[in-house]
């Protein structure tokens, strides 16, 4: 099945792990492009920056600071989108964290969070993502997840 998205510059898209790397890079192209945009990550003071930086370049960006893997993040970052854009289109997952080092050295509390983070807050963007307005017009929405949820 084909969707048939907005195009970009009607579109209100959602970033998560917007402060830094891929997120940052998307959020970038996606203002670039005309986007609004909800920059998500938890270092508020960087997302400010970034979102008065883009503001200032005649881009639309909305903050919300929070842990995605916090219990009922994905609502509030909802929420922020409703207050500020009347809702958005596209929801993408880029928050992310990893660890490095073999299996018996990563400790269980670790490999826990990698999955709270990388799988089960993408999982509840998306489940968001999925009871939004604008996702009943399947034609205006999509959720991507571009992390990869497994450490070395
Ligand atoms: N970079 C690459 O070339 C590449 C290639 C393939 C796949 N990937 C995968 O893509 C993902 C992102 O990579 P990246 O290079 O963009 O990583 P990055 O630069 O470390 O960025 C991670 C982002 O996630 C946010 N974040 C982390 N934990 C969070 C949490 N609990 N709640 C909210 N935000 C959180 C961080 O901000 P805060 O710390 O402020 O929360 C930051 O904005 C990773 O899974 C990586 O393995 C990366």
């Amino acid at each position: 099945m084909h969707a048939r998205l907005k195009p970009l510059s009607e579109q209100v898209i959602v970033i998560t792990g917007a402060s830094s790397g891929i997120g940052l890079a998307t959020a970038r192209e996606a203002v670039r492009r005309g986007a609004a945009v909800v920059l998500v990550a938890r270092n508020r003071l960087a997302l400010d920056k970034i979102a008065s930086e883009l503001v200032s370049a005649s881009g639309r960006a909305a903050v919300c600071a929070v842990d995605v893997a916090e219990e009922g993040a994905a609502t509030r970052i909802a929420a922020v989108a409703q207050a500020t854009f009347g809702g958005f289109d596209t929801w993408v997952n880029c928050a992310a964290v990893s660890d490095y080092g073999t299996i018996e050295q990563i400790g269980l509390a670790e490999h826990r969070r990698v999955f709270e983070v990388d799988y089960f807050a993408m999982l509840a963007g998306c489940l968001v993502g999925l009871a939004a307005p604008a996702a009943a017009a399947a034609e205006r929405s999509s959720t991507l997840a571009p992390s990869c949820p497994t450490g070395r």
